[in-house]
């Protein structure tokens, strides 16, 4: 598609194959046949592990839609993370990461020691100065999980900049709708596409965005570890898309509304947005994003109160995951951060009150009525 065009018309119509498909095929095929005698060269079509035309259909979109040159799609966030790390790295190097970020992708940086590779895990706040000329990587997301932070991306993409360090940012809570870190200088993009990309709770996917000879060296990587995505779930995702605008605009809206209602609420102890003016963030995400993203953590008194508001709601549901059109809701402390020291969740800001709201696409007076319901029983 020619020119710069709308959100939207671009993640609806760009990179789509000439030809009378309006929606673009499945291309369920792990193999693909060559003309005899004609020798394959690089990324010609040939075994779907290495490329597949839906799959490079998402990637067109995704890069268009982050504002990168290219895109790998992985078979999940976390192949796209490890992906990276592996190809990225070598023994003696250093990343920095932030320690606010998701507990898989911290448990596998802290593995990789066994390298050789240095990792210095910390709070946002301290990102800037621990880059040296030693640091290879930076590892930040540009909403933390769950408290709902937002670093000084800036800042960090300035001193990587400076000490000639990689920076990768972790996109998932934000989306490209409400911030591309690569116009704010990060080098690489990274998504659990399984979440708001995909926006059903039906796919497991990654995304990988960055500069063309970069992802040309993430290739190689990709199709030897064997993380590529499956065709079908490229095809979710890709349909995921269109609407991707349309749902976050509900979502942010909505997650603000929520916000406020829970700051109100007098058995509410503290509400984590960073739309509400009490964030830390707040005044550095209004600089940042158009939005501020479809997520809202917020403490009650104690882990009991936090479990028996679990208990008290009807519509929404316990688990694990957020982005979709189902609200869904998490209690840290004992699931996504159970593994991680008492001390630890206490530095990261994760008490025992403490709920991660993902707000889905249902009706709002229904949302409302439902957390009325739980906080009553809290
Ligand atoms: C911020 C973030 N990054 C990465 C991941 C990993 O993605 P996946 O579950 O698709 O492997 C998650 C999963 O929850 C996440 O929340």
């Amino acid at each position: 598609m020619a020119g710069r065009k709308g959100f939207s018309t671009t993640a609806i119509h760009h990179g789509d194959p000439e030809g009378n498909d309006i929606i673009a095929p499945i291309y369920q095929t792990a193999i693909f046949k060559h003309p005899g005698g004609k020798q394959i060269r690089g990324r010609d079509l040939k075994y779907s592990r290495e490329d597949n035309p839906t799959v490079n259909l998402l990637e067109k979109k995704m890069a268009a839609l982050e504002g990168g040159e290219d895109c790998l799609a992985f078979s999940s966030g976390m192949a796209a993370i490890s992906t990276l790390l592996l190809c990225q790295t070598r023994s003696g190097d250093t990343i920095v990461t932030s320690k606010e970020i998701y507990g898989a992708t911290l448990i596998l940086m802290r593995s990789l020691d066994k390298f050789g590779i240095k990792v210095k895990c910390v709070l946002n706040d301290r990102i800037k100065e621990e880059i040296d000329e030693k640091t290879k990587l930076v590892f930040v997301e540009s909403i933390t999980n769950p408290t709902l932070n937002v670093p000084d991306l800036k800042g960090i993409a300035e001193v990587c900049r400076n000490k000639g360090a990689t920076l990768v940012v972790d996109n998932t809570f934000a989306t490209p709708i409400n911030l591309r870190p690569i116009e704010v200088g990060a080098d690489y993009v990274i998504h659990s596409a399984t979440k708001y990309l995909c926006g059903h709770n039906d796919a497991i996917a990654g995304i990988l965005v960055g500069p063309k000879d970069g992802i040309g060296a993430l290739w190689e990587w990709r199709r030897n570890l064997g993380g590529n995505l499956d065709p079908f779930a490229a095809f979710l995702v890709i349909r995921g898309l269109k609407t991707l605008k349309l749902r976050l605009s509900e979502q942010n809206c909505k997650a603000q509304e929520i916000a406020e209602f829970l700051e109100g609420h007098a058995k509410v102890k503290r509400v984590h947005y960073p739309g509400l003016a009490s964030s830390p963030s707040h005044k550095r995400a209004k600089e940042l994003m158009s939005g501020f993203g479809g997520v809202v953590s917020f403490e009650l008194k104690d882990m009991a109160s936090a479990l028996r508001f679990l208990g008290g709601l009807e519509i929404i549901k316990t688990a694990p995951s957020l982005g979709g059109a189902e609200t869904l809701i998490t209690h840290p402390a004992s699931s996504s951060h159970k593994n991680i020291s008492p001390e630890e969740r206490a530095e990261l800001g994760i008490t025992d009150g403490l709920l991660r709201l993902s707000v889905g696409l249902e009706d709002k007076e229904d949302l409302f009525e439902d957390l009325e319901k739980g906080l009553a029983k809290s």
